[in-house]
């Protein structure tokens, strides 16, 4: 098994042309990494949500890059040609969109839900880019950008409802996807790294809470919560693509 990528949240390790292996790491980063603590047990809860709401989506017809989960802080999943895009669904106005835009109100309800493009580039800090900047760099073709933003607004309305279900509310969400064979796949993580979610008195089960200064237990205990509202277990998962 060899170690290909280490990131902020995760090291990725291939495991042969077809997977990878995705180690959640027990460490929180926030501000682009100038904020970094050591969380144990975060890896755990961030690989486990993940998986079951990759499993989630899949059942409800959304094409993942999950294979299966060991119950631990692994993934494995398909290989994929990621993209260079952070597609973000917005749901209640927040962070970034209100700094530019001050004419929305915090948490104002955007309906339909807003979905926008940041290039994914640590120098530039992710900008936020048009689809027509995506499409003339060819990063993606317009095609895809059709499809991208129709999967976008479809997982946005399964994860909202799953969460409202359960008295959690949606704000927002990052999205990273790939393609392979013509295929575009929703890859990466889905977890409180990369959502925004509160409950129903409003605090922030998400990362929010870190940067906002709560430590990096609290925020453990915060996903630990998140799994067990939702009545998830830490045990292996295995997805469509482990049976085929
Ligand atoms: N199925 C997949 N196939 C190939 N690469 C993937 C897949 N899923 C996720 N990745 C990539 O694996 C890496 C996971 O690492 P991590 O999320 O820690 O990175 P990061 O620190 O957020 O930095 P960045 O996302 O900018 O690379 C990301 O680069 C992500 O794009
Ligand atoms: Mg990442």
């Amino acid at each position: 098994m060899r170690l290909i990528y280490e990131g902020k949240a995760k090291r990725v390790y291939e495991l042969d042309n077809d997977t990878l292996l995705l180690e959640f790491k027990d460490e929180l980063t926030a501000f682009d990494g100038l904020k970094r603590d050591a969380a144990p047990g975060k890896g755990t809860y961030a690989a486990a949500l993940s998986a079951f709401l990759f499993k989630y989506l899949e059942d409800h017809g959304i094409e993942t890059h999950f294979i299966e989960y060991d119950g631990g802080r692994m993934l494995k999943v398909l290989k994929v040609e990621m993209i260079p895009l952070e597609v973000i669904v917005r749901n209640y106005a927040y962070g970034s969109q209100l700094k530019r835009m001050p004419l929305l109100k915090p948490m104002q309800k955007l309906e339909p839900p807003i979905v926008e493009l940041h290039y994914k580039s640590d120098e530039l800090r992710d900008p936020l880019i048009l689809p027509e900047d995506a499409i003339a760099a060819n990063v993606i073709t317009d095609e895809e950008w059709k499809l991208i933003r129709d999967l976008a607004l479809k997982i946005d309305r399964l994860l909202s409802d799953l969460f409202a279900k359960h008295d959690l509310t949606l704000i927002d969400l990052k999205l990273e996807f790939g393609r392979r064979n013509g295929t575009i796949y929703l890859a990466d993580e889905l977890s409180g790294d990369t959502f925004r979610i509160v409950d129903r008195e409003g605090k922030h089960l998400d990362k929010e809470a870190y940067r906002r200064g709560c430590s990096p237990s609290d925020l453990v205990n915060n996903y630990r919560k998140i799994l067990e509202i939702l009545g998830i277990k830490l045990e292996p998962i295995k997805g469509k693509k482990a049976h085929a």
